[in-house]
């Protein structure tokens, strides 16, 4: 249990790919196309995508994430010398379907019974976000799913991070952002919410500007933290 608290939170907003669903599950429900390559495939193409995320930003070349999602898969399944057509489009059909984390749901609605407003802040399309919303039965809790799509570029772009003081009228210190990016984390912080990074893989900590405010390993922890035990 940890010690650290967090006052006067009023809504959390949440990272989507890697914090609340797991972007390893899609390769993984292809183990039998995949065999062994199923880990390394999944590596390859999280990696790659955000890759390209940052690229394209850097370049002011910004397509959708559904479009980078499918170009680092064709990179990776190139890569590993798995190039299939049909492959594709399973991994990619996949991909709308991830599962949530485990606590996910459970800790969302504690959340959600407390008052807290609920939001996922993320790099995806509007359709992939609602889609992985959707399937993992967590759509009702959100007040609101904020997409890059609205300001046309990827994170770590400020503007980014702008969105969900805009849609709750909120300062961006009565809300606290989780990630288990945490380069994701340390930008928010730059931006001035209040941040944990839920460290879900026991990475070391990056060497970026800023510093998250605390470090989880699940999401389980948040009620307690911003006192919803
Ligand atoms: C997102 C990526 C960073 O959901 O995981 O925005």
């Amino acid at each position: 249990m940890s010690d650290l608290k967090l006052s006067g939170i009023r809504a959390c907003v949440f990272d989507a790919y890697g914090t609340l669903f797991d972007v390893n599950s899609a390769a993984a429900q292809a183990k039998d196309a995949l065999g062994e390559k199923w880990q390394p495939l999944a590596d390859l193409w999280r990696s790659k995508q955000l890759q390209y995320t940052w690229l394209r930003g850097l370049m002011g070349r910004h397509a959708d994430f559904w479009q980078v999602t499918g170009d680092a898969l064709d990179y990776a399944l190139a890569s590993l010398n798995l190039e299939d057509p049909a492959l594709r489009e399973r991994l990619m059909g996949l991909y709308l379907k991830l599962s949530a984390y485990r606590e996910v749901k459970d800790t969302l609605t504690r959340l959600k019974a407390g008052g807290m407003k609920l939001a996922i802040l993320s790099n995806g399309a509007p359709a992939m976000l609602a889609a992985a919303a959707e399937n993992s039965g967590i759509a009702d809790l959100l007040d609101a799913i904020l997409s890059v799509e609205e300001v046309g570029v990827f994170k770590p772009h400020p503007s980014v991070y702008r969105l969900p003081a805009q849609r709750f009228g909120l300062a961006p210190g009565d809300m606290c952002f989780l990630s288990s990016n945490a380069w994701d984390a340390h930008a928010a912080k730059t931006f001035g919410f209040r941040v944990l990074w839920c460290n879900r893989f026991g990475q070391a900590p990056e060497r970026i500007p800023e510093r998250p405010d605390g470090e989880i390993a699940t999401l389980a922890a948040l009620p307690g933290i911003v006192g919803m035990a």
